[in-house]
């Protein structure tokens, strides 16, 4: 396999071929948030199946593709489709576009996700602004040997979603008056949903929300020195008393009923960036 750094340099190469301009800010889509995109005024949509070195979908009809455009009178580019650990690819797949991303110009990484809720305040549908996250349960994008060309053998984690960024989602969810949630954000590998003492246990552990994305992206964004802001949408609560069967189902539900909510915040935050 060719080294990563001649892949990212190649790819990029190709989408400047396609795409002349540069992004200003890169947006990953979560599950069930698909509709943002359509804010965008699209310029050119590449499908992830055209895009050399780009990880093969495992998932039929799911493959995604990157959408360009202008979005608040910023150039953007954003990931209709993520790649996830579950589906079987590699760190270093799952984390490809994050790292091509920042080699297309990007300076501001906007992420979202689907996840449950452990904190017991939280509710579904609620947006979660995540401010920190536990990495233990899975499998760092970074082990092996350092490419320092993209950055640090040990990067710093003190402060992996930008302070300032996470300062600006607040202010303006306050004056769209959407109500904001803010926690850690606790990354597993799934694909099961977690076991009651699982989603007990990582409340203990100091998680409010849990999700199987996210993090190895974050964390090659940490290393390449990338500021990033992230949002959850809780779409299921880990922590009832009651039955607490959890289906995928349910999990897009609710995050496409809070996606307008979602979009509305990443609209005015790119306009104010
Ligand atoms: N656990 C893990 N990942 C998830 C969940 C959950 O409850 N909901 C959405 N993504």
């Amino acid at each position: 396999m060719a080294d990563i750094i001649q892949q990212l340099e190649e790819t990029t190469t190709w989408i400047k071929k396609q795409y002349p301009h540069t992004p200003f800010v890169g947006v990953v889509l979560g599950s069930g948030l698909g509709n943002f995109a359509g804010e965008i005024k699209v310029e050119k949509e590449i499908p992830y199946t055209d895009i050399p070195n780009f990880p093969v979908s495992t998932v039929e009809g799911h493959s995604g593709k990157l959408i360009f455009g202008e979005l608040s009178g910023r150039k953007i580019v954003a990931m209709a489709g993520r790649f996830h650990f579950y589906e079987g690819y590699t760190p270093e797949q799952v984390t490809f576009p994050i790292r091509l991303m920042k080699y297309l110009g990007i300076q501001i990484l906007i992420l979202s996700n689907a996840a449950g809720g452990v904190n017991t305040a939280f509710k579904v549908g609620d947006l979660m602004l995540i401010k920190d996250h536990i990495s233990l349960a899975i499998v760092n994008p970074l082990l092996g040997k350092n490419n320092t060309e993209l950055g640090p053998r040990f990067p710093d984690m003190s402060e992996p979603y930008s302070k300032e960024l996470q300062k600006k989602v607040k202010n303006i969810a306050a004056s769209l008056q959407i109500p904001m949630q803010e926690g850690v954000y606790f990354g597993v590998t799934g694909p099961t949903f977690e076991t009651r003492a699982e989603y007990k246990m990582i409340h203990i552990l100091g998680g409010d929300a849990v999700g199987m994305s996210t993090v190895q992206e974050v964390i090659v964004a940490v290393h390449m020195g990338l500021p990033v802001v992230a949002i959850s949408i809780i779409t299921d609560l880990g922590i009832r008393e009651e039955d607490n069967v959890i289906t995928h189902e349910e999990v897009l539900e609710a995050a496409a009923a809070a996606e307008p909510r979602l979009s509305a915040i990443f609209k005015q935050l790119v306009a104010e960036l």
